[in-house]
């Protein structure tokens, strides 16, 4: 008895199965009711108490055997079911690319532009206080200008704010850095105004600064008309007078588009005019605010907006677009 039960272990343990089949079988023949150990279970109770004890230790080995066997078969046909399941020559889930957005594109476009006429790009910070958004720009408390931008405030006394302008980002370089400087600084601005397709509390504005001995009001003008027509291909310009505390002389410039679609009339209120900046010299006052001698020194400075331009050179009627990250929107932009 105890030999056959060192065959059967043999047999166990060289046991392959390459089916589900041959496995069961192999189950049956062993675990099952009728089956091989059932019998020496059966055999152990009529056997001699003196012999007991080796007798159920050779059935433990065997039975752990089979168990361990069945395991193993187990495991290795499931993972070939699966193999089985999948199609392994389908074609993988394709990779979306992604796409810039429309104002990261104008964004690039412009910043291209003016660094090929020698503009760095310089960065500042979305939460401002009040001397770099407001008083450093000429704009000290109670300033009726300040009515103008309707700020988002963040915290009062002393100020946290959003910024309303990038025209904080001329200060804080022109406080860390000498002349000659030409920079240009883009990024969101905030104000709290009504959202409507013409204009949003979030947009996008670049900031231009140039300072050097001798920059004349010339200089900036012939700087815009480079750059429009790089732009927009198109190069009527013209200036209107203007107010900003920080600039004097202070102007606005507006691009003739023309009227040839809705979307251009709604942009440019029928006119054919887009405004795209304001402009002016910077004004002395804001010079000595950070150290720069307005004796030595002059400079221009323009912000402009992004979102309209953006608007008209892609025939897109509502700003809000560009906030709702709607992908069917986004994926036009593609190949861009
Ligand atoms: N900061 C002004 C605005 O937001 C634009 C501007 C910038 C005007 C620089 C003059 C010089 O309207």
């Amino acid at each position: 008895m105890l030999e056959k039960i060192d065959d059967l272990l043999v047999e166990v343990q060289n046991f392959q199965s390459s089916t589900k089949d041959e496995t069961e079988q192999f189950r049956l023949k062993f675990n099952g009711k009728k089956g091989i150990m059932n019998d020496f279970y059966d055999a152990l109770k009529q056997i001699p108490n003196e012999q007991k004890k080796d007798f159920g230790q050779k059935i433990n080995i065997l039975r752990n055997a089979v168990n361990e066997k069945l395991e193993e078969l187990k495991s290795s046909t499931e993972s070939k079911i699966i193999l089985e399941k999948e199609d392994l020559t389908r074609p993988g889930f394709p990779l979306e690319l992604g796409s810039r957005h429309p104002i990261n594109l104008v964004k690039n476009r412009i910043i291209e532009i003016f660094k090929s006429i020698g503009f760095a790009v310089a960065d500042g910070p979305e939460i401002e206080d009040d001397w770099h958004n407001f008083t450093a720009l000429n704009l000290p408390e109670y300033h009726p200008a300040r009515d103008m931008q309707d700020t988002f405030f963040i915290e009062q006394n002393p100020d946290v704010l959003l910024r309303t302008h990038t025209s904080s980002v001329q200060i804080r370089y022109m406080e860390e850095n000498e002349p000659p400087m030409r920079i240009l600084a883009p990024g969101r601005v905030f104000r709290n105004e009504a959202v409507s397709s013409r204009s949003h509390c979030i947009f996008h504005q670049i900031e231009g600064l140039y300072i050097d001995e001798n920059v004349s009001f010339a200089d900036l003008k012939q700087t815009i008309q480079f750059f429009t027509t790089e732009l927009f291909g198109k190069s009527k310009i013209r200036m209107r007078p203007s107010y900003f505390p920080f600039t004097e002389p202070s102007a606005e410039v507006d691009v003739y588009w023309g009227l040839n679609s809705e979307t251009d009339y709604r942009i440019t209120k029928g006119t054919g005019w887009l405004e795209i900046m304001g402009c002016g010299m910077v004004d002395p006052a804001v010079l000595k605010n950070v150290n720069i001698d307005p004796d030595k020194f002059s400079g221009y400075a323009f912000g402009m907006g992004i979102e309209r331009i953006v608007m008209l050179l892609y025939q897109m009627s509502d700003i809000r677009m560009f906030f709702e990250n709607d992908k069917r929107m986004l994926e036009q932009f593609k190949s861009l």
